[in-house]
């Protein structure tokens, strides 16, 4: 049984006193839920208060994005053992957006997954196709190229502090989900490429969320697929009510 991950994305939003009347906010909505991770991940300038806001909840802390050296002239990056150091657990990488509009590629992917597992956090790593690929029916090589290069190195027990998520580009922010027999089609398909790279135990282990316009509203859809084991939420993860719901999707 693979156990249920709900993370919140907060992107750009949410200075420090937004953040932690959100966090307060949402403690309470989820202390009682069992059997689901449930992470957040604020900018880098609120990671210690929002930790620090966290103390004595379930809810764990992710940063957006991290480097992949530990330390060094690097002006203006962060590193995981930073992020470590700041309480993180977690650690989005690869991030359709980061992809997008600051140049991140398969290989810095995986570069920056080998380093945070160094640091001992944990990956959420994130794949999807853009509309263009999709509609060019792309999204299958697109998304074996992600997984094959974002992972390439990586042992079968690494594979045990990753959980992918797929995002398909379109879906996100747009208020367009994927259908869930769509998401499902490529949830299956990632499975089975995990499969062939690594070994059968491995991908029946592996968490893959789906993220893209998930809302209260069609959780219950996507999580009824066998192949998707929780949700990367963006928008629906700014306000407490609505990220208590998808926490308890299952209630
Ligand atoms: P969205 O964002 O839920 O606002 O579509 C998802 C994401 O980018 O992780």
């Amino acid at each position: 049984m693979r156990k249920p991950v709900i993370a919140g994305n907060w992107k750009l939003f949410k200075k420090s006193s937004e953040a932690v009347d959100l966090v307060m906010g949402l403690a309470p909505l989820v202390k009682a839920t069992a059997g689901v991770e449930i992470i957040v991940a604020p900018v880098f300038t609120v990671l210690t208060t929002v930790k620090q806001a966290l103390a004595g909840s379930n809810i764990m802390l992710a940063a957006q994005d991290c480097f992949w050296e530990e330390e060094g002239a690097f002006t203006g990056e962060i590193s995981p053992g930073m992020l470590a150091d700041a309480g993180c657990s977690h650690v989005i990488i690869g991030h359709s957006e980061r992809r997008q509009y600051f140049g991140e590629t398969d290989a810095t992917v995986n570069r920056k997954i080998k380093a945070a597992l160094t640091a001992e956090l944990s990956v959420l790593f994130c794949i999807g196709e853009t509309l263009a690929e999709r509609e060019s029916e792309k999204t299958f090589e697109i998304l074996r190229t992600q997984v094959t290069d974002g992972l390439a190195g990586l042992t079968k027990e690494q594979l045990g502090n990753i959980i992918v998520a797929y995002e398909p580009v379109w879906a996100i922010g747009t208020g367009k989900t994927a259908t869930d027999e769509q998401a499902q089609e490529a949830h299956t398909f990632i499975r089975r490429l995990v499969a062939e790279l690594f070994d059968h135990p491995t991908a029946d282990a592996i968490r893959i969320l789906y993220g893209g316009s998930v809302k209260p509203e069609n959780i219950k859809g996507l999580m009824a697929q066998t192949d998707i084991d929780g949700a990367l939420v963006g928008g629906a993860s700014l306000k407490a009510d609505s990220f208590a719901a998808l926490v308890n999707f299952g209630k």
